[in-house]
């Protein structure tokens, strides 16, 4: 299909300093309708405003996806790349599945990244920070009654965000959530749906109220096995392998999570994905056994956990700081980001200079 290009009459110039997450967007924006079981009219247009009928199904049904990754600006060459785009593009198209929405051709969600990004290249910043990839897909149809939409929309926004590393290394302080549940077998879970992120609204207002960062959800059915966090997965490390949540129906399969298990195979460290007892956890903290923890995701890449609270205390792993094997991923990974990697070309995807014309 083609993709047609209106370009903004004056585009702003990009901003400059810190960009906090999710606060600034380049002037233009992808957009792609879905009616009469096809997708219609791919574009990219001036970043604007949506027109939605009050009656449109997203707003009642809560029928969106999205996704999350980076573009970054090489340390060397100044050349642009996303880190794994094919691995978000492929569990957006399962989150389409479990939503029953329409999926979209990978080859052209590429181009229409590729096209959006090149178009307003400048304003992908200097490594650390990164230029954030927001594809959304929404049900616009006009009528109330649950049903499947058989219209939809199918955009993408980018912006710039600063490093999560700005402020310094700092170890989070997590709480374990002993009432409310993220996802159950069967549930939506392992989509990228934004009602598994409004149910989790409260419980991380309530955490953070209480003075900690975020949360980590346990099981739906017993509350004893750790499954992830708010949004990052979560890793703890012993003397002889790495253990996470198996990538089961009830968490997000990170992106970053599986790259943390490959470079863990490089470094001949086993990766064991089994369900962790929050039991065994808090007992191999205070044993000593357990030697860090850490979380994972595109937003903080890598990052230490100092504190687990759980059934009233407090318990701190290791002296509280960044493990060493924490920081030796932290590294490996932004490193990737920023100079891309022998080891794993495949995981860095150039954007091709003048993809936009
Ligand atoms: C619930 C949840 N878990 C895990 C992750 C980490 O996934 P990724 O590494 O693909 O960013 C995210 C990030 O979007 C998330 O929202």
């Amino acid at each position: 299909m083609n993709i047609s290009v209106s370009r903004h009459a004056s585009p702003p110039a990009p901003p400059t300093g810190d960009f906090g997450f999710g606060q600034k967007f380049t002037p233009h924006m992808f957009k792609m309708d879905w009616k009469d079981g096809t997708w219609h009219d791919a574009r990219i247009v001036p970043y604007e405003p949506f027109t939605l009928d009050p009656a449109a199904k997203v707003f009642h049904y809560g029928q969106e996806i999205f996704e999350g990754m980076k573009a970054y600006r090489h340390g060397g060459d100044g050349s642009v790349h996303m880190f794994r785009p094919d691995r978000n593009i492929n569990r957006f198209n399962i989150s389409c599945e479990r939503m029953c929405m329409p999926k979209v051709d990978n080859e052209l969600f590429m181009q229409a990244m590729e096209m959006l990004i090149d178009l307003d290249r400048h304003w992908v910043p200097e490594s650390p920070d990164a230029l954030y990839i927001r594809p959304t897909m929404i049900a616009t149809q006009r009528g109330l009654g649950v049903k499947a939409s058989t219209e939809y929309c199918f955009f993408i926004i980018v912006g710039p965000v600063g490093s999560y590393f700005a402020g310094g290394i700092n170890p989070l302080r997590l709480r374990v959530e002993e009432k409310h549940v993220r996802s159950a077998p069967g549930g939506t879970g392992y989509a990228k749906t934004g009602g598994n992120y409004s149910a989790a609204l409260l419980p991380i207002a309530e955490a953070q109220k209480a003075g900690y960062d975020n949360i980590i959800w346990l099981d739906a059915c017993k509350r004893e096995y750790v499954e992830e966090m708010g949004a990052m997965n979560i890793m703890f490390v012993y003397q002889d392998r790495v253990q996470t949540a198996p990538a089961g129906d009830t968490i997000l399969h990170g992106v970053t999570r599986e790259s943390v298990g490959a470079l863990l195979g490089d470094l001949g460290i086993t990766w064991q994905e089994k369900s962790p007892a929050i039991a065994q956890v808090i007992a191999d903290a205070h044993s000593g056994k357990l030697k860090e923890v850490f979380a994972c995701g595109t937003a903080a890449v890598v990052t230490p956990v100092g504190v687990i609270h759980f059934k009233g205390e407090d318990h701190t792993i290791g002296d509280g700081r960044e493990g060493p094997l924490t920081k030796q991923l932290r590294l490996a990974l932004t490193g990737i980001h920023a100079k891309g990697s022998e080891k794993h070309p495949e995981w860095i995807h150039v954007v091709p200079p003048g993809a936009c014309g």
